[in-house]
């Protein structure tokens, strides 16, 4: 439309005002906001702006390399890819509580992306995906239930860092930032993508967290995802995922016993996130979906479906 393409223009004019020959620095993390900032920022800047994704080793499964793909080779953006697995994974070797390990994810986060910013010579600005309900979040003032749980945005910044920040989806909604990403010609299975957690599979492996528990969700994850997709379902609902519980229980594989982990299969929906119902997904679909994780990932020999709303239970289960 005329305003959007409006607001593109002047957000871009303003962008190569405010930058001129500097350089911007960007944390990539493959979501919609991120994203559709990278994206617009490079049209006004072009390789001017250096993204730097973290892959924590609890991304989903080839996030990576899709990001790579999606956005470093189709939209030719400047990428460098860090993989810290490593880091992140001995950091929370045995840590089981909820809190402790968002805060370790948090901070890892921002040492890594912290060390990366300073290896690139020059850089002046740091950009965000910062959105308009983020900007209302962080002002308002909070109760005793938000620290139910923190929620850790990696992307956040330390205090110290002495970058001028560079936002330029600071005055959108998520609506308007997704339309803003289709007019820049990203897919719109891109920027339809449901949110994910900072602490990404760290939070959706209940207890501790280890490679092998890693590789078991990733795998379960991306069958449930990949259905949702198949069957048309995935943008009717708000978010949906896997939980890998470390629970281990019966089973027979043709006659052999087993006894391994159960997966929860997840699947909210909600317009604020604050409330939410669980999905009512057809049976077939369930059904199909449980008969594939269980054959095709080493390690789940039982999946549930979570029939829990919000309030009294949250969507994420850490
Ligand atoms: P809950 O589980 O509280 O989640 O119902 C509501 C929404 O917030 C997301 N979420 C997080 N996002 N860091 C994030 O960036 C976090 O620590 C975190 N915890 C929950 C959750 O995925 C859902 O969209």
């Amino acid at each position: 439309s005329w305003k959007l393409t409006n607001y593109i223009d002047e957000t871009i004019a303003d962008i190569k005002a405010k930058v001129g020959q500097q350089k911007v620095i960007l944390g990539l993390s493959g979501g919609v906001d991120s994203s559709v900032a990278a994206v617009l920022i490079h049209r006004a800047i072009g390789d001017q702006l250096q993204c730097i994704f973290v892959d924590t080793g609890l991304l989903r499964k080839d996030e990576g390399n899709k990001v790579m793909e999606n956005y470093g080779e189709h939209f030719n953006l400047k990428i460098k890819m860090i993989d810290a697995s490593e880091r992140f994974l001995s950091k929370l070797k045995d840590i089981s509580d909820p809190e402790e390990k968002r805060k370790i994810i948090g901070n890892e986060f921002v040492a890594v992306f912290d060390e990366e910013s300073h290896k690139i010579e020059g850089a002046k600005f740091l950009a965000q995906g910062t959105i308009y309900p983020d900007v209302i979040e962080s002002q308002s003032v909070k109760g005793p239930s938000a620290v139910i749980k923190s929620h850790h945005n990696v992307g956040g910044l330390p205090e110290e860092m002495d970058f001028e920040l560079l936002e330029p989806l600071r005055e959108l909604f998520k609506d308007e930032v997704r339309k803003v990403g289709v007019e820049l010609g990203i897919p719109a299975h891109l920027v339809n993508r449901h949110p994910f957690p900072g602490p990404g599979l760290g939070i959706r492996i209940l207890g501790a967290v280890d490679e092998d528990k890693v590789r078991i969700l990733q795998e379960a994850d991306d069958i449930f995802i990949e259905e949702l997709y198949k069957n048309d379902l995935y943008e009717k609902v708000s978010q949906a995922f896997v939980v890998l519980l470390p629970v281990k229980s019966v089973g027979v594989m043709g006659d052999e016993r087993t006894y391994e982990y159960t997966a929860v299969v997840r699947s909210a929906n909600t317009t604020d996130f604050m409330t939410a119902t669980w999905s009512r997904l057809p049976y077939e679909f369930l059904d199909t979906v449980s008969s594939r994780i269980i054959n095709e990932v080493r390690g789940i020999n039982r999946v549930a479906y979570d029939i829990s709303s919000k309030p009294p239970a949250t969507i994420e289960w850490e």
